[in-house]
């Protein structure tokens, strides 16, 4: 079973982050996967949280000009919310390696909410205002 199984409704119509958006599904499920199956390879977790560390942090930036450009009005709080994601991942870098396992999968479980719900939410309006 995927961790995230990415669906069409998550498609905003604007193609260059609706691909960006599959992407970084894809980063959380090998997250995930690596999380699940090698706990203990360090190197290899390290690994999978730099590649949606770095991703994320490429694609958010990309939107945020873009916002810029387009004059999007609800650019303040969108930001805030990017913040918010890079802040979980750093938590659970620090966690995994604890004994806090629980902690580490509720963080996975809260990237996989927040990722969804931003995409139908907040890049959803964006996607409605530039359709105008
Ligand atoms: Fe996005
Ligand atoms: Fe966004």
């Amino acid at each position: 079973m995927t961790f995230v199984e990415w669906e069409p409704k998550y498609q905003l119509g604007v193609e260059q982050f609706d691909l960006h958006h599959q992407h970084l599904v894809g980063l959380l499920n090998e997250l995930y996967d690596k999380y699940a199956t090698h706990k203990d390879d360090d190197a290899l977790l390290r690994d999978a949280v730099s590649n949606l560390t770095e991703y994320a942090d490429y694609h958010f930036t990309l939107e945020e000009s873009w916002m810029l450009q387009v004059e999007y009005p609800a650019y303040d709080e969108h930001v805030l919310q990017h913040k918010q994601f890079i802040f979980k991942i750093v938590e659970f870098n620090h966690l995994y390696r604890t004994e806090k396992e629980h902690l580490a999968l509720e963080i996975i479980a809260f990237l996989r909410r927040w990722l969804l719900d931003h995409i139908v939410q907040a890049d959803g309006k964006y996607g409605a205002f530039i359709r105008r």
